[in-house]
């Protein structure tokens, strides 16, 4: 890590000299790096990603290898236990998404989270064994490798780094410290999450090692059988026996039947870019995509950053979005989505017009629950020869479920809460959705999850490479990746800028909009409260991570990269 560090403050200052203009005039600069990058939540992780791309692998098998280290170094929302999605740009400029979301359990039902008194029960959908969706991580993270990857890697390559980290153990950083600590009560009250995390009944503190032999036990048969590794053998059986000893749905049969999908990208034009993201069963490539076409006529630069007529056009185009995914969308295997009409040019010039002039729209009335604690984790990749992967995956909440497998030693999702537990009833993170999005057996939930490539588009049509971007928060992370896009595209913010500058956020329901500290003045606030907007302070809306490719610079072709939160989001590259 000192090697990477100190490489780190070499190109930093390569690159101070080096490049012109708007880097030059920053204060605060991302990392950069010249033959490749690496952006993710925690550095051993990146670290594992910079090792890939040394030894000759692509951005898929960076993306592996990121991923399953994240499975041991921030066991919080990285996982083999939860699912995900990849949006991967090939160097000749394919682009294709991966969709390995959980799926519920064949014996899941519709009505399987409501109580005695007919109104969902957060308890049951969050923390409960019947909380746990299928997991897709493995199956997705080794499909990642084996379709897109180099092939210069072997299996045992991409997870030998994750294997050493379980099994020698790491110095947990800050946020893993903290966060352990903070959920001490719940996540010990589980005897196998207990053994592993709380050795002894002791809470870890900085400086510790934390070792966790199970986890590389099954880290070890997914490198020597593949998927058969996790979805059927021991590990399997591990899961199967501990759902059924506590009232879980999921089975073997389950878990032999998981398959992860290849589906197409969303891609919209904005201005110049052609933005590329996930389609359901996430909802953040059609969200992501209708706010900025509602967008696109409107000169955001000209009405200056988090200004109250920039704030006043953003959350009424979210709030018309959100409505859209609310009602409409769920798992295209399940419910007909028409998403091509969602996203055409007539629909969304109607849909402008219902934006109204100079004062704040009005969402339905209706009671919603307060964002609860939310993780997910978001990772981006640029190789030397134009390759980006984006990559966002989950437990759903902070520890998802909080019980880890006895024997196998992860952590399980609570990702059943992204479902509508009961339609028009709001969910974890306030959203209320409906029946598009109701339980079934096999159906996926609905997701926010927006991993985002974004190409610059030529008069003649061709496409370069210009940003990667994605986030973690819940039902905020189509609003997060949407202002580090904008912040990137029209406010000449580097990337580090762009993740870092203060958000705001608006979902349809509840109808208020939130707004982290700092991120709008005293005046700017007045403004918005005058054309009726309700706002609510939010400590923070959830974290983002980007990258980006600095191209036509004299130097040649240079990446910069940036991840927010916690303090502890690390990029490298060389
Ligand atoms: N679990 C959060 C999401 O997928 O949207």
């Amino acid at each position: 890590m000192q090697t990477i560090r100190a490489l780190q403050i070499l190109l930093l200052t390569a690159i101070i000299i080096i490049i012109p203009g708007p880097v030059q005039a920053s204060r605060a600069f991302p990392f950069y790096s010249h033959e490749g990058m690496v952006v993710s939540a925690e550095p051993h992780a990146s670290a594992a990603g910079f090792e890939v791309l040394r030894a000759g692998g692509n951005a898929a098998d960076a993306a592996a290898a990121v991923g399953f280290v994240l499975a041991a170094t921030f066991p919080s929302a990285g996982n083999l236990g939860g699912g995900g999605f990849l949006v991967y740009r090939r160097p000749d400029g394919r682009v294709f998404t991966l969709n390995y979301r959980e799926k519920a359990p064949a014996a899941a039902s519709r009505d399987m989270f409501l109580g005695a008194d007919g109104k969902a029960d957060p308890e049951l959908s969050r923390r409960s064994l019947l909380a746990v969706g299928v997991p897709g991580s493995p199956a997705g993270m080794l499909e990642t490798w084996e379709r897109f990857g180099s092939g210069k890697l072997s299996r045992e390559q991409i997870l030998a780094r994750a294997l050493s980290l379980a099994e020698k153990g790491f110095a947990p950083d800050f946020g893993l410290v903290e966060g352990l600590a903070h959920e001490r009560e719940w996540l010990s009250s589980h005897p196998s999450t207990s053994a592993v995390f709380y050795p002894g009944g002791k809470t870890l503190e900085p400086g510790d090692t934390l070792r966790q032999p199970d986890l590389a036990r099954t880290l070890r048969e997914i490198a020597g059988r593949g998927r058969d590794g996790f979805y059927s053998g021991w590990v399997a059986d591990s899961l199967a026996a501990f759902m059924a000893a506590g009232g879980g749905l999921i089975t073997r049969g389950d878990l032999a039947a998981y398959r992860v999908q290849a589906l197409e990208p969303v891609a919209v034009d904005y201005r110049g870019y052609r933005v590329y993201g996930m389609g359901p069963p996430s909802s953040g490539g059609m969200v992501l995509g209708q706010v900025l076409k509602l967008l696109e006529p409107f000169d955001l630069a000209a009405m200056g950053h988090n200004s109250a007529a920039y704030v006043h056009h953003l959350v009424e185009a979210e709030r018309l979005a959100y409505a859209d995914r609310n009602h409409y969308l769920g798992d295209p295997d399940y419910v007909e989505i028409p998403l091509a009409s969602l996203l055409s040019g007539p629909y969304l010039d109607s849909r402008r017009r219902l934006i109204p002039e100079g004062r704040a729209g009005k969402s339905l009335e209706t009671s919603h629950g307060r964002p609860g604690p939310d993780h997910t984790t978001h990772f981006c990749v640029i190789d030397r020869w134009g390759g980006l992967a984006a990559v966002t995956t989950t437990l759903n909440g902070g520890f998802g479920m909080g019980a880890v497998v006895p024997g196998a030693g992860f952590f399980l999702n609570n990702e059943m809460d992204d479902f509508a537990a009961a339609p028009g009833e709001p969910n974890m993170f306030g959203l209320v959705q409906g029946e598009a999005n109701s339980v079934a057996g096999g159906k996926r939930m609905l997701s926010c999850m927006t991993p985002t490539v974004v190409t610059r588009v030529g008069g003649d049509g061709s496409e370069e490479p210009a940003f990667v971007i994605g986030a973690a928060g819940g039902s905020r992370i189509i609003t997060t990746v949407l202002q580090v896009f904008l912040n990137l595209a029209h406010f000449g913010m580097n990337v580090r800028e762009a993740v870092e500058a203060p958000r705001f956020h608006h979902q349809h329901l509840p109808d208020v909009v939130c707004l982290e500290p700092n991120a709008l003045s005293a005046d700017t606030r007045r403004l918005l409260e005058g054309m009726g907007y309700a706002l609510e302070r939010i400590d923070h809306l959830g974290t983002a991570s980007a990258a980006c490719v600095l191209t036509g610079l004299e130097s040649g072709t240079w990446y910069a990269g940036w991840a927010d939160g916690m303090g502890v989001g690390a990029g490298t590259g060389y």
